[in-house]
């Protein structure tokens, strides 16, 4: 990602942070139901206590709480561009593994991870055509053992200047090139969809 579009997601978020502290508002979400309805989306991939999971743009790692509360006890590990809310993910659970930047930076052995979830990170507008998403959905594939969970704004239903959204048969078409043993999921909320990838015999 180019630097000043980094720059400007962490500037957004230290100003999210600002004005609503620890809350949804803060990562862009409208409220703390529709931030779980996606989390329950991914692990219905078929995320299970004792896996090992990485959260690509984690914000506050809440999945990490979720997963506990709904009977998953994950080893979870976060990355996020936001140094602001990596902070205070730090801050309220000092026992996980957290890291600032993004999966382009490197620092991941392949195959490191059963699971590599990713909900709400490819929501910013790059204005590459979705040229980063899919590099992205390429190194997630690479450093799970058991799949991939990610979604998206459905861009049937969202355009706006600021967001980045795609269409769902064009995202699956791509990630088929991944791997044939993909998933589109559709209908859990009106404005998104959920691809799953999963790596052979995992299904
Ligand atoms: C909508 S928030 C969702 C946070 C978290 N996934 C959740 O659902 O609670 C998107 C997050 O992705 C982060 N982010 C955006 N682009 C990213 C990237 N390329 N790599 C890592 N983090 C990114 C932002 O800093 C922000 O914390």
């Amino acid at each position: 990602m180019h630097e000043t579009q980094r720059k400007r997601i962490i500037d957004r978020h230290r100003d999210s942070l600002t004005r609503h502290g620890y809350h949804p508002h803060a990562l862009y979400w409208s409220n703390r139901e529709i931030q779980e309805i996606r989390f329950r989306v991914l692990a219905e991939i078929g995320i299970v206590t004792g896996d090992s999971v990485l959260d690509v743009g984690c914000g506050f790692a809440d999945f990490s709480d979720w997963a506990a509360h709904t009977g998953r006890a994950v080893h979870y590990t976060g990355i996020d561009l936001s140094p602001d809310l990596i902070g205070v993910a730090r801050e309220r659970h000092p026992d996980l593994l957290l890291h600032i930047g993004e999966l382009e930076d490197g620092g991941f052995e392949p195959a490191s991870f059963d699971w590599v979830i990713l909900s709400g990170s490819l929501n910013e507008q790059l204005h590459d055509g979705g040229a980063y998403a899919r590099r992205m959905f390429l190194q997630m594939y690479t450093l799970c053992r058991n799949g991939v969970a990610f979604n998206l704004l459905n861009a049937r239903h969202v355009q706006a200047h600021d967001l980045q959204s795609l269409m769902p048969d064009e995202v699956l078409a791509f990630c088929q090139s991944i791997t044939p043993r993909c998933k589109l999921i559709q209908g859990y909320l009106p404005i998104d969809f959920t691809v799953y990838l999963y790596r052979e015999g995992k299904a």
